[in-house]
């Protein structure tokens, strides 16, 4: 476990919630493509990946549900929007839960991922191109809501025995 430096601590109080939801975007994607190379990896490797990802993306679309997307329906008149982004996630919730039930050594489970990284990179596109914008335009306090989600993001990671982040 790498040792956390002050300007580390620092840069993550500081993080506006698009800003933070960006970063855990960015995360994700590099551990999907960590996971398309180890092709010729073994099972455990590759269930090492799989789990990071998935956990990492659980909290994620949790704090979106909690934090972000309430305000963004509060501020933002576009309903639709944030009823498709909570459609979506219930779609990669119901692919992880499928992970769970197949050995990393099935060839279902490389599909799986395959299709869980294909909707969730159709799902940040949606995020980053239409409703971070929009949320941002609507004057919705996004410093205020990037302290909140990153306290409950910690919150979270420290309950299920991860590393604040
Ligand atoms: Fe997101
Ligand atoms: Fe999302």
């Amino acid at each position: 476990m790498a040792e956390e430096t002050v300007a580390d601590a620092e840069s993550r109080v500081t993080r506006n919630a698009i800003d933070l939801l960006t970063a855990d975007h960015r995360k994700a994607e590099t551990l999907f493509n960590e996971y398309d190379g180890l092709k010729e990896g073994s099972p455990e490797e590759k269930y090492e990946v799989a789990k990071k990802v998935c956990g990492d993306l659980l909290i994620h679309m949790a704090l979106e549900e909690a934090i972000f997307y309430p305000a963004v329906r509060e501020k933002v008149s576009d309903e639709e929007l944030v009823n498709e982004a909570e459609v979506e996630h219930n779609g990669a919730k119901d692919l992880i839960r499928q992970l769970g039930e197949i050995k990393p050594d099935d060839p279902m489970f490389d599909a799986t991922m395959k299709v869980l990284s294909e909707q969730i990179d159709h799902h940040v596109q949606e995020e980053e191109s239409s409703m971070f914008p929009k949320a941002r335009l609507s004057g919705l306090d996004i410093n205020a809501l990037g302290a909140q989600l990153q306290e409950a993001k910690n919150e979270m990671r420290t309950r299920l025995g991860l590393e604040p982040e």
